[in-house]
């Protein structure tokens, strides 16, 4: 019997975007199992909890075949051999995401030279979305709809209401924005 084929696809998801909706779809018709990872020890600080973040993929990604979401700390190499990736997908929208991918995928492949990198990318329309992006237009009030999946949405402006009416910055580890 064939081995399946499972590629991780880690990221911070703070919060899940329909560009990264659109990754793991493309993921999932090339790979049997696709496991989003969100980390939990990322450099940035974050809005969401790492819990909260893989609640709202898992319900972005009811209809996408093979797809599951964890949280993960440590090093994402570790986290590929612990659940048998094979592969781990990162995308890659424009020119200028390609020097930190390059850097991150050449140390990647030096902690584990069995586990190959795959770049996607998203469609068209989704290449200039990104998370730090749909969480100041939702602090400034503005409309992410058709951006983020319709939980994401919800919660962020739950979570950012108390944020507009000058209650002080409602994300987790200080203030810094990525
Ligand atoms: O969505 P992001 O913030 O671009 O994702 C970056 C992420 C989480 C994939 C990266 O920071 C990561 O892999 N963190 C885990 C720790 C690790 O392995 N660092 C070394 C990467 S070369």
């Amino acid at each position: 019997m064939r081995k399946a084929r499972v590629a991780l696809f880690p990221g911070s998801f703070d919060p899940f975007t329909n560009g990264h909706l659109d990754l793991a779809r493309r993921a999932s018709a090339l790979f049997d199992q696709v496991v989003i990872a969100v980390a939990e020890n990322s450099a940035k600080s974050s809005l969401f909890t790492p819990e909260e973040r893989v609640e709202m993929i898992e319900s972005a990604i009811g209809g996408v075949s093979g797809a599951s979401a964890i949280h993960f700390s440590g090093l994402l190499v570790d986290c590929a051999r612990r659940i048998g990736a094979q592969v781990i997908i990162r995308g890659l929208r424009a020119v200028s995401d390609f020097e930190f991918e390059f850097q991150m995928a050449l140390m990647n492949r030096r902690l584990a030279p069995g586990v190959e990198i795959a770049f996607l990318m998203p469609s068209q329309e989704f290449t200039y979305l990104n998370s730090t992006l749909v969480k100041e237009v939702a602090l400034h009030g503005g409309k992410v709809t058709g951006l983020v999946p319709p939980l994401v949405e919800r919660r962020l402006r739950e979570r950012l209401n108390g944020t507009r009416a000058g209650a002080g910055p409602a994300r987790r580890g200080g203030a810094k924005r990525t």
